[in-house]
């Protein structure tokens, strides 16, 4: 397993629209391994492959606190939403930044397995705000786009200035602990 590096807003990379996942082989296994690996290390609770720079419909999530969880949504279609609500979001590809998003707070979701096996779910909660934060990625779509485009310049100059001053070598996503919803 490896550690994959994680693109970081503004990156043009994460505009990117994903491609359907078609073969389901032993690449795809280890891709799937390796996001699990670089999300838990992050830490976060979800990651989109756009993140990794791989521009494929595939994502990983586990909400929980022991790593118990691990869901995996390939070529992911959202079949119904229930009414909207806002929760706080982050994103470990805008290291260290939450504000608050509007979306289903409910959504019935069909989706492929890592095997390819088709299957349905219902998810609630802090599942279905990950799951709508994740496929926004795979349509290149971030969290910042549904602030202004005030405070997504500002963001976007804080973020500039973190990676100046870090250095040229390190550009690996870092989340403060405690910072828990970091999708
Ligand atoms: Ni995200």
């Amino acid at each position: 397993m490896a550690l994959l590096p994680i693109l970081e807003f503004p990156d043009p990379r994460l505009r990117t629209r994903a491609e359907p996942v078609t073969v389901f082989d032993a690449s795809l296994l280890r891709l799937v391994d390796d996001m699990f690996e670089t999300m838990y290390a992050a830490p976060g609770i979800g990651l989109a492959a756009s993140q990794v720079d791989v521009h494929r419909q595939l994502i990983v999530m586990d909400v929980s606190n022991d790593r118990s969880e691990p869901l995996v949504f390939i070529n992911p279609q959202i079949l119904g939403r229930s009414e909207v609500g806002t929760m706080e979001e982050g994103c470990l590809s805008v290291p260290g930044i939450f504000d608050t998003v509007e979306r289903a707070q409910r959504v019935r979701v069909r989706a492929q397995d890592r095997h390819g096996a088709t299957f349905e779910r219902d998810l609630d909660g802090i599942l279905a705000v990950c799951l709508q934060h994740e496929m926004d990625h795979l349509d290149g779509k971030l969290f910042v786009d549904y602030l202004s485009s005030l405070k997504r310049d500002r963001i976007r100059r804080k973020l500039e200035k973190e990676r100046r001053e870090r250095g040229p070598q390190s550009t690996a996503a870092k989340v403060p602990a405690g910072a828990a919803l970091a999708p």
